[in-house]
């Protein structure tokens, strides 16, 4: 019997672009758990000089990397484009400026080498980054996405499919990190720098908010909180008394985590989980990592989360995503725009 040229037994090896936010990314994922090239070109130390991405900047950096990237991402693949079975590509949410460059650079290559083009939504892709390290990870599963623009906790019903729980209000758990250490002076981007600060801190020197919020339960408020730490400093410089920065930030952190592994750990009992799964730049945080390992173990639960490479912003997690989309026989045709506030589940 002749094989289909899509069938699941068949090797489908997947170009994944990435460039929703400040990452310029290129991946080569095989069969969407195996990645052989994960190409990062990190405009971090651009945006730093301002405090945080400017969406003109990320374009034009964009543009400029997009072909290096690609074109390293294959070479370390020892890969060509042709091949390739699909090219997969984040569309939103995101900047519209830069999701654009990823876009329009995958139309061009799946039209000129006539390949498949999928397109992805990149919250489907930071959750699938948990399949790369977990083969043994098969939907459904509880998934609690912590970035710098969003916070979702999620049940992944299947590959594809999604039911949301719980989002944030306001400020994203992320945004959050970010906004926090810009006020002590650690700069951008905050997540990694309270991290590392926190570590020499005490979680309990100060007691800040659990914000609650009315209506949905899973839902999430960082804006309190960052206010009660704005107000602490505030108050702390009109006393002429010093701030303690691991301490401020370890409480601030211990309050960010509290909340999102009680709301997970809440959730899975209610829903009847017992795989918990976490995803985005946040999943790297230690604090996080190790409070939810903890009540994931006391609750007896089985807790996923992706080395820190795969939860900041990459590419080979667009490819994961883009290989189930694919196999699910998902086709972006060559009119594909990118779509800012694309909402999860949509297609
Ligand atoms: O997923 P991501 O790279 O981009 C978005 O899709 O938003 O997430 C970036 C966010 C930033 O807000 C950054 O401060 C935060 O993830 N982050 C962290 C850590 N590493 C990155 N937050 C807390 N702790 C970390 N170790
Ligand atoms: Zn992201």
């Amino acid at each position: 019997m002749e094989m289909k040229k899509n069938h699941t037994e068949e090797d489908v090896y997947i170009l994944a672009i990435e460039s929703s936010c400040d990452e310029t990314a290129a991946a080569v994922v095989k069969n969407g758990r195996e990645v052989l090239s994960n190409v990062i070109s990190s405009q971090i130390a651009l945006h730093t000089l301002y405090g945080g991405v400017v969406p003109e900047i990320a374009s034009r950096k964009h543009i400029e990397k997009i072909n290096q990237v690609i074109e390293a991402a294959l070479l370390e693949a020892g890969m060509s484009l042709k091949d390739m079975d699909a090219i997969g590509v984040t569309y939103g949410p995101g900047l519209v400026g830069a999701l654009l460059v990823g876009v329009a650079e995958a139309k061009a290559l799946a039209y000129g080498a006539k390949k498949p083009l999928v397109g992805v939504h990149h919250i489907e892709g930071h959750i699938s980054a948990n399949f790369i390290e977990h083969p043994d990870l098969l939907p459904p599963f509880l998934c609690l996405i912590v970035s710098g623009g969003h916070t979702h906790l999620v049940i992944v019903k299947d590959y594809g499919e999604f039911e949301i729980l719980g989002r944030t209000r306001d400020d994203a758990a992320g945004e959050a990190f970010d906004k926090v250490a810009r006020a002590v002076g650690l700069g951008y981007p905050g997540g990694p720098k309270i991290d590392k600060a926190a570590k020499e801190g005490n979680p309990n020197a100060i007691k800040f908010p659990r914000a609650k919020v009315d209506g949905n339960i899973y839902d999430f408020s960082f804006s309190g909180l960052k206010s009660a730490v704005l107000n602490h400093i505030n108050h702390a410089n009109m006393m002429g008394e010093e701030i303690h920065v691991p301490d401020l930030t370890a409480s601030f952190q211990n309050a960010v985590v509290d909340v999102l592994v009680s709301h997970t750990i809440e959730a899975a009992k209610e829903h009847g989980f017992q795989k918990i799964a976490i995803a985005g730049g946040v999943a790297s945080n230690s604090a996080l990592r190790e409070e939810m390992k903890k009540a994931c173990n006391k609750a007896g639960f089985t807790f996923y989360y992706p080395s820190p490479i795969y939860c900041t912003d990459n590419a080979a997690m667009i490819g994961a995503a883009a290989y189930y989309e694919y196999i699910n026989g998902a086709r972006a045709g060559l009119d594909l725009n990118a779509i800012p506030n694309l909402k999860l589940g949509e297609r």
